[in-house]
């Protein structure tokens, strides 16, 4: 097992499970309960079963908050919607390998568009697809749930993954980002794989509001003590 990730614990809430019909004062109060970045789940019903929202939800938030917009392309394809998405606020766009055969011109794009690039792997997808374009990402994202839906079970084989892409890795400065049935149960065991970035939709939004601070607060607390 590699060495946990020595980058700095950063809890990233999906807004897939916050309240639309307040999203604003929703991701204002996140962000105020501790939150570090916006997880922000861009889904077209075609390279995943469902539908969420596109580059116009982004600009509506963006004024909410300065915090690092990280925005999950779960679209294929991707490339004619990139610039899109980097003109609507985002800071990190993450695209899937599997959305299609040009994963690297993707980053190029990105990167190419000013924004920190990240790479994205679904649970079946072997941790080697990432090693050709490992110097061109700012970020891997490894799912730990098949993509669509928030609320769902972590996949455990999913920490084998984390694991593998920690090792590939190596000293290079690119956080790890697990998306996918995280809690506070699962958390220490997701850090010691070796991420140091935690989405959390169910887990971050759920009780409301007022429950917004200690939902957080138990994941860092449990990511947090897996290094101690
Ligand atoms: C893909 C989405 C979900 C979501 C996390 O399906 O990316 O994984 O962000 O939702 P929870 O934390 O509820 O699994
Ligand atoms: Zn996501």
């Amino acid at each position: 097992m590699p060495a946990p990730s020595p980058r700095p614990i950063l809890i990233a809430p999906s807004i897939l499970s916050a309240d639309f019909a307040d999203l604003g004062a929703d991701v204002t109060a996140m962000m105020a309960a501790g939150a570090d970045w916006v997880h922000i789940d861009v889904m077209d019903g075609h390279f995943v079963p469902n539908i969420s929202f596109g580059a116009p939800i982004i600009k509506a938030i963006r004024k909410v908050t300065p915090k690092l917009f990280d925005t999950h392309l779960m679209i294929a394809p991707a490339d004619p919607y990139l610039k899109d998405f980097a003109d609507a606020g985002s800071d990190l766009i993450s695209v899937h390998v599997e959305a299609g055969p040009h994963i690297h011109r993707s980053l190029q794009a990105i990167r190419a568009l000013g924004k920190k690039s990240g790479v994205v792997i679904c649970p079946g997808t072997p941790a080697a697809m990432v090693a050709p374009v490992i110097d061109m990402v700012d970020l891997v994202l490894v799912m730990s749930v098949n993509p669509g839906f928030g609320g769902q079970s972590f996949i455990p084989s999913a920490l084998t993954t984390i694991a593998e892409i920690r090792a590939l890795i190596g000293d290079r400065a690119i956080d790890l980002e697990v998306d996918g049935g995280v809690t506070p149960e699962n958390a220490g065991a997701i850090v010691r794989a070796g991420a140091n970035v935690l989405v959390a939709g169910s887990a971050a939004f759920k009780g409301g509001r007022t429950a917004y601070a200690a939902n957080v607060a138990a994941i860092r607390a449990a990511a947090d003590a897996a290094r101690a």
